[in-house]
């Protein structure tokens, strides 16, 4: 990773001067000056589309960001990452979340090991696996066919999988119901055990290390939950592991047999690629699970064959930079306008906060200049009526990265003329804006008097110029899916390299886990309780007094 501050970069002092050179020039007056934008700015890879015309740049200024990005290293970067260089510098590891998706036979060598054979053999295991629970052959306690997959992981181990299976609901097995439970909170699992046959359910028990606090609660809950009607020799039909810890799969009491193992060097936010997606083959199928992988692997080849100036995921990261560092937006807000992706902005939060969310340097020095920002957003319409208000008039300038589906999967007649209408009116009003003049036309049109006009026009006037990004597929497939996700990956890295980041590990959800390790003991009378500050002290009281007047 470049170690020299941004501040220090030739190419970033042009983007500065570039600016503020054109901070007055709107994205609507380019559009009346460059009839061919939409042409000029939108490109095809993967089965997606980019529409990046309603951003606030000319090709001067795309030009400038790229020079940044070969002057920060991305190339060469890149190629790090597909070759296994272990640029995961604080945990000395490689990073090659690529490798799960690449074609059958490629090799690469990591260590000594030919990792690409390591992979193929554990797809081959969930695939004869899932070939068995989908027919029914794989049955439960009692002769029956499973009907209920409950996943207990958490963080990478449950955002990925939910996520994907919400994404390909219409793709689902019949019979089969995919639950997923993460949070330590009981309501979690208990909410989802009230619903369920122990007789006819498999529980994944999803997690890299096998040692998160919340999982393995979890889990020994569902196991406990299991053995009240059932016996310890009836486990290997209902419980399977995904974890790179044998040692810690065998002490729960799986059977080794039931392990579906991956690898350290798939970090837990990439890990939907590894073993972790077992819910996501159970539910939708192999053939639709390599399809994803194969969907991903096409977004990998352009990501690493494309030139900077017709590459994806590089001009989604150089856009987010432009904003992010040149004009101090500290959010992104995601907007699919389809309900099966309802979770992915959810997803994407921990892809790019766990990555970029780093005020370091990947060789420790302190960063002097903003990296990750906020990722947030829901799906289209229902965003409209709540929060896009404040993207449209609010006080900050926030970019937003539309996604649409071109084709439903469902039959109802004008459903998706409206939502798509919606799409794109939402994202033409963000760069047109309405000018006071225009609202002083349509309220006078209106019959009202010029006083009741004037009272009105800033409230009614719309600012506009706000950048947005569309990517568009045809249909929400298996392979556009794993496309999309790809894509946001690899945006999520460019930028890293750009700030300079370790995007690969996650040290900040450390301290939180000590501390509460130690206040459960407190809590629960197994330690004293220390001395924390006045409100630590006073909220533990609470509920240990709680606790005890029950
Ligand atoms: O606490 C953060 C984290 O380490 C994530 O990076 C990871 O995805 C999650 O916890 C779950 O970890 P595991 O799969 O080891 O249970």
């Amino acid at each position: 990773m470049a170690a020299t501050s941004l501040n220090d970069s030739p190419a970033f002092h042009r983007l500065q001067a570039r600016h503020a050179e054109t901070s007055a020039i709107t994205i609507r007056a380019q559009f009346a000056s460059e009839p061919d934008r939409f042409q000029q700015f939108s490109m095809h890879a993967a089965g997606l589309t980019l529409d990046y015309s309603k951003n606030r740049i000319d090709t001067t200024t795309l030009g400038l960001l790229l020079d940044l990005a070969r002057e920060r290293a991305v190339e060469a970067q890149r190629s790090k990452l597909f070759a296994g260089e272990k640029i995961n510098t604080t945990e000395q590891r490689a990073v090659l979340h690529t490798a799960l998706r690449a074609p059958a036979g490629q090799t690469l060598w990591l260590d000594g090991q030919n990792v690409g054979a390591d992979v193929q053999a554990v797809l081959m295991r969930m695939q004869a696996f899932s070939e068995q629970v989908r027919s029914g052959d794989w049955t439960g306690r009692d002769g029956r066919a499973i009907t209920d997959i409950v996943n207990i992981g958490i963080g990478g181990s449950y955002l990925g999988p939910k996520m994907v299976c919400q994404a390909l609901r219409s793709f689902a097995h019949p019979r089969l119901t995919c639950h997923f439970v993460s949070n330590v909170d009981g309501h979690d699992l208990a909410a989802v055990l009230a619903r369920l046959d122990p007789a006819t359910t498999l529980f994944i028990i999803a997690s890299k290390t096998f040692t998160t606090a919340e999982t393995m609660m979890n889990a020994h809950s569902a196991r406990s939950w299991f053995l009240q009607d059932g016996s310890t020799g009836d486990l290997a039909k209902h419980f399977v592991a995904v974890s790179t810890n044998l040692a810690g799969v065998t002490a729960f009491g799986i059977d080794p047999a039931n392990m579906f193992p991956f690898w350290d060097w798939v970090g837990g936010r990439y890990s939907i690629w590894s073993a972790i997606g077992l819910s996501v083959v159970l539910l939708v199928g192999f053939t639709h699970f390599r399809a994803f992988l194969d969907g991903a692997h096409q977004m990998d080849s352009h990501f690493q064959e494309a030139p900077l100036e017709r590459n994806m995921p590089v001009l989604l990261a150089m856009l987010g930079i432009w904003y992010r560092n040149l004009h101090g937006s500290s959010s992104v807000s995601i907007a699919p306008y389809h309900q099966d992706l309802s979770l992915f902005s959810g997803y994407l939060q921990q892809l790019d906060m766990e990555s970029n969310g780093k005020r370091v340097s990947a060789t420790g020095e302190p960063l002097t200049i903003a990296s990750g920002p906020v990722i947030w957003g829901d799906t289209g319409t229902n965003g409209q009526h709540a929060y896009f208000q404040l993207l449209h008039q609010g006080s900050d300038l926030i970019p937003i990265d539309f996604i649409a589906v071109l084709g439903a999967s469902h039959t109802l007649p004008g459903h998706h003329a409206a939502l798509l209408a919606n799409c794109f009116a939402q994202a033409e009003a963000f760069m047109r804006g309405k000018t006071a003049d225009e609202v002083r036309a349509d309220l006078t049109a209106q019959g009202l008097g010029p006083v009741a006009v004037e009272a009105l026009v800033p409230h009614k006037t719309f600012p506009g110029d706000r950048p947005s990004n569309m990517l568009l597929m045809e249909a929400l497939t298996p392979a556009t899916l794993g496309a999309l996700i790809a894509l946001y990956e690899h945006k999520v890295f460019v930028q890293g390299v750009i700030w300079g980041i370790n995007s690969f590990d996650q040290w900040g959800v450390e301290l939180g886990k000590v501390l509460a390790k130690n206040i459960e003991q407190e809590l629960t009378g197994l330690a004293q309780p220390e001395r924390h500050d006045s409100s630590t002290n006073a909220l533990i009281a609470m509920a240990r007094a709680a606790a005890s007047s029950k």
